[in-house]
This record gives structure tokens, sequence and C-alpha cells, in this order.
């Protein structure tokens, strides 16, 4: 077993041009906290329903015609939310500090391991990110050069994370609306804190569906990636090398952890 030329790479001996490799991608922190934070988002969005249940106000439509109505009542007994507000609200308040607490978390690791410089869109993300869409969508052949993010991730993870945020905020607006006076005023009062943190709900579960797919559609290398913290590499002899993967030199480095595995077999990267 050899290490490579990268501190976080390791492959087995000899190393040939094609040898796969395991490289580091997710430090064990980002990966605890990201694992953490869905089961908790979960147990906030299903009891976060089931309050809304008992006051459900909000609909799509224009004037007094209405296209669809949050929710369907089909929706309440699917998922067993009518009549348990008062269960509802205290998974919500118990969680929810569960919840802010994974999210200070990972903001502290994200800013003291610089792992912040991954996930912020840089000055090429805008227009980087229409050519990732368009290279997914098989409309470009190349996909721009990316770090351990392509620009597209970059977004919607600065916007995702900023979404939470937005969240835990209208979220405290409207759990202690006067004892956090002017709080609600942020957001133009009750009904305004009220409505941008079911917003942000609708956001939030829009983002997991694409994620989700996303995820599904990079395959089993990436997922892993986010369990094991590893992902196999085929290393690329120079004629085949893909500026999709290697050209990161100028880019972030997506590695900084301890010691990886041993490796075996192999297939190539994807991204999500
Ligand atoms: C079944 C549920 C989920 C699966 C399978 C999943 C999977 C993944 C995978 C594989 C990655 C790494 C992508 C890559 O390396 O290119 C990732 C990253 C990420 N996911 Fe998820 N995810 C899930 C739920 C969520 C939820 C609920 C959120 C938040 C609302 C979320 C937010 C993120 C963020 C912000 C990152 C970037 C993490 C970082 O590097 O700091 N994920 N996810």
């Amino acid at each position: 077993m050899t290490t490579t030329d990268t501190e976080n790479t390791i492959t087995t001996d000899p190393i040939t041009s094609s040898a796969p490799v395991a490289r580091l991608r997710h430090p064990r922190a980002i990966r605890w906290l990201h694992w953490v934070n869905f089961p908790l988002l979960f147990v906030m969005i299903w009891s976060g329903l089931r309050i809304y249940w008992a006051e459900d106000v909000y609909a799509l439509g224009i004037g007094s015609w209405q296209w669809f109505a949050f929710f369907p009542d089909a929706v309440y007994e699917t998922f067993g939310l009518e009549r348990r507000l008062a269960r509802g609200m205290a998974f919500h308040f118990s969680f929810g500090w569960l919840f802010v607490a994974n999210g200070i978390a990972y903001a502290t690791y994200l800013v003291s391991s610089g792992q912040w410089r991954h996930i912020l869109p840089d000055r090429r993300s805008l227009k980087e990110a229409g050519q990732v869409v368009l290279h997914d969508l098989h409309l470009r052949e190349q996909a721009p050069p990316q770090g351990k993010y392509n620009a597209a991730q970059r977004w919607s993870y600065t916007v995702v994370l900023a979404m939470t945020l937005v969240i835990v905020v209208s979220g405290f607006a409207i759990y202690k609306p006067t004892q956090l006076h002017p709080l609600p005023l942020l957001f133009g009062g009750y009904q305004g804190a009220r409505l941008v943190h079911f917003t942000m709900t609708i956001g939030l579960v829009l983002f997991f569906l694409i994620h989700v797919l996303q995820v599904a559609r990079a395959g089993w290398n990436n997922f892993r990636g986010m369990v094991t913290g590893y992902e196999i590499e085929r290393r690329a002899a120079p004629a085949e090398t893909n500026t999709h993967h290697d050209d990161t030199s100028d880019r972030d480095s997506a590695v900084d952890d301890a010691t990886p595995p041993v490796v075996g077999g192999g297939s190539t990267r994807a991204t999500v």
C-alpha cells in the first residue's frame, strides 16, 4: 500500500495510470452533522405540519381563484397529521433546539476548518452554474472545471443553508413574538414571519427532493463518500485526463482529514 501524491489519497501497489484510489471527500464532522440533520429536519417538518393543520391558511391562486390549498385533506390523513396539535408543538419545540444546536455546530465547523470555501460560490460560480445545468441536461458537452463541489452545488448548498438560517430566525419570531420583540418586525410582523417560516419549509422540501434525485443520479460512489468519507477514483492516464475531474489545481481541494483506509475496486467520480 502506498500513499500517493496527496496526503489524503491512497492506492494499492503498484500505482498504474488507472489504479483505483480512495480519496477523502468529506471530513468526519461534515458527515455526522449532515446525517444528524436529516432525521432532525424530518421531525421538524412532520411536527410543524401537525401545528399547521390547526390553522391551514395558505393556498396558491389569484384573487378568489384558488389553484392549490396547502394541504388537501388526503395529505393530513395519509401522514396521520390531523388532531395532533399539542403533540406537534411538543416535538417541534424540543427537536427545534437539537436542530439549532446541530446547525451551530455545522456553521462553527465550516468556519473553523475552512470548509466553507468549498461551499460559498466564488466569482466564477454564477457563469459556471449555468454551464453545469446545461451539461446535466446534455445540452453542453464539457462540464466546467470544479473543486469539491460544482458551481450549481455551491449555489444550492449556500441557498439552502441561508434558508435554514431564515427558517430558524422566523421560527423564533413566531415562537415568542412578544418576548423576542422586535424580531417579528424583520418579517413585517407575526403573520409575515409565519408566511416566511412556511415558505422556507416548502423550499427545504423541494431542495430535499432535488438533492436526493441528484444524489441518486450521481451514483453509489458519491453517496458512499458522504457515508464513509471516501470516494473511489480511477486515475485517468494523461491522455484521458478530463478537466471536469482534474482541473482543480487552482480551485479548492476537497480533502483535509485523517488517514484513509485501504481500498479496492473502482469507478469514475460522479458529481451531484
Ligand atoms: C436521504 C437524504 C439525503 C441524502 C441521501 C443526501 C446525500 C448527500 C450527499 C451524497 C452529499 C455529498 C454530495 C457530493 O459529495 O457531491 C450531500 C451533501 C450535502 N447535503 Fe445532503 N443528503 C440528504 C439530505 C440532506 C438534507 C435534508 C439536507 C439539508 C436540508 C442536505 C444538505 C446537504 C448539504 C448542505 C451538503 C453539503 C455538505 C458539506 O459539504 O458541508 N442533505 N448530501
